[in-house]
């Protein structure tokens, strides 16, 4: 009821806020909502800068490595104020990318490599600039809770979401927006005096190039329930620039609503699963690149 009511009765608020003098990356901003949220913060950070480059996609190109490369030549800007963890995927097909399924290491892997490498400008833009609020915000999903994670109960998570055989790819992507909740739950409490302010969001269902593979189910469902991109993100927008209220909280339809996670979230179990993939997840930011996770 709650995801009828907020497709059909709610309009999140156009953005007003000015950004100006700031320094903000979206990822995953060449379409979708990173664009029209782009398009909003008037910047753009986008992965393919030539269009001609889009063909050069590549496993590769898509990984932490990437990220690390970009992480550090963003991390020679002046200031960052907002970065706004956009790029996603959403597929039932199983591959592997750098070792690990490909929508964990896009959605998950990927996105806090990113984060946790930027976060000491982040937190050095709290420091140095009286005036800025940094956010480091990722865009979640409302279908985190679609899921109950029974992977987090096998001797070690990201291995049994990589075993193939065993791979439920119906709730795969799912699975990645819950992972997303419980990391951001489990490292918000590590920055709370850093001055710098992480949050989640949902944008609800949104016209985009996601789930292309999905068929007309989705795209009926699209049809009739989907909020145009632009609508949706604004949910973006709202979240890189909400208060310290925000900081490790979900925020749907624009605000904060921590009462929106899903039940698994906030159970016991969710609260052991949180901080045994937050262990996990450690373990492979830090074999990717030394020190990654050193900069609480
Ligand atoms: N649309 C919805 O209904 C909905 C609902 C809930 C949450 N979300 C979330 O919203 C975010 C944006 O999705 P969207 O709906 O706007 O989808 P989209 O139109 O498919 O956009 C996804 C963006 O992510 C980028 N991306 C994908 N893989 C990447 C990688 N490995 N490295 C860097 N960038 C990569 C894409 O770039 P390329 O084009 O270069 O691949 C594209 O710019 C995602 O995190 C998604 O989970 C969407």
């Amino acid at each position: 009821m709650g995801f009828l009511y907020s497709q059909f009765l709610v309009t999140p608020k156009y953005p007003t806020e000015s950004f100006a003098g700031q320094i903000i990356i979206v990822t995953g901003s060449n379409v979708g909502l990173g664009r029209e949220a782009a398009r909003h913060f008037s910047l753009l950070a986008v992965r393919h800068i030539a269009s001609g480059e889009k063909a050069k996609q590549s496993i590769e190109e898509s990984t932490g490595r990437t990220g690390v490369s970009f992480a550090e030549r963003a991390s020679k800007l002046p200031r960052i104020d907002v970065l706004l963890e956009n790029a996603g995927i959403a597929t039932r097909i199983f591959s592997l990318a750098e070792n690990h399924e490909r929508t964990i290491t896009v959605n998950v892997i990927s996105t806090f490599m990113l984060g946790l490498l930027l976060l000491p400008k982040l937190k050095a833009t709290a420091k140095e600039i009286p005036t800025a609020k940094p956010h480091w915000t990722i865009v979640s999903s409302g279908v985190h809770a679609w899921t109950n994670l029974p992977e987090w109960k096998s001797s070690n998570t990201f291995e049994a979401l990589d075993d193939e055989k065993n791979a439920r790819m119906e709730v795969r992507y799912p699975t990645s927006k819950l992972l997303e909740v419980l990391v951001v739950r489990e490292i918000a409490p590590r920055l709370a005096d850093s001055g710098v302010i992480l949050n989640m969001l949902n944008p609800g269902l949104c016209h985009s190039e996601l789930a292309r593979e999905e068929g007309w189910g989705l795209w009926f469902m699209k049809l009739v329930l989907a909020r145009t991109t632009e609508v949706g993100s604004r949910t973006l927008v709202a979240a890189a620039t909400v208060g310290d209220e925000s900081h490790g909280a979900y925020m749907t339809d624009g605000k904060v609503n921590n009462a929106a996670l899903g039940a698994f979230v906030t159970s016991e179990d969710g609260e052991k699963a949180q901080k045994k993939v937050w262990t996990e997840l450690k373990g492979i930011l830090e074999k990717i690149q030394p020190g990654t996770t050193s900069s609480f």
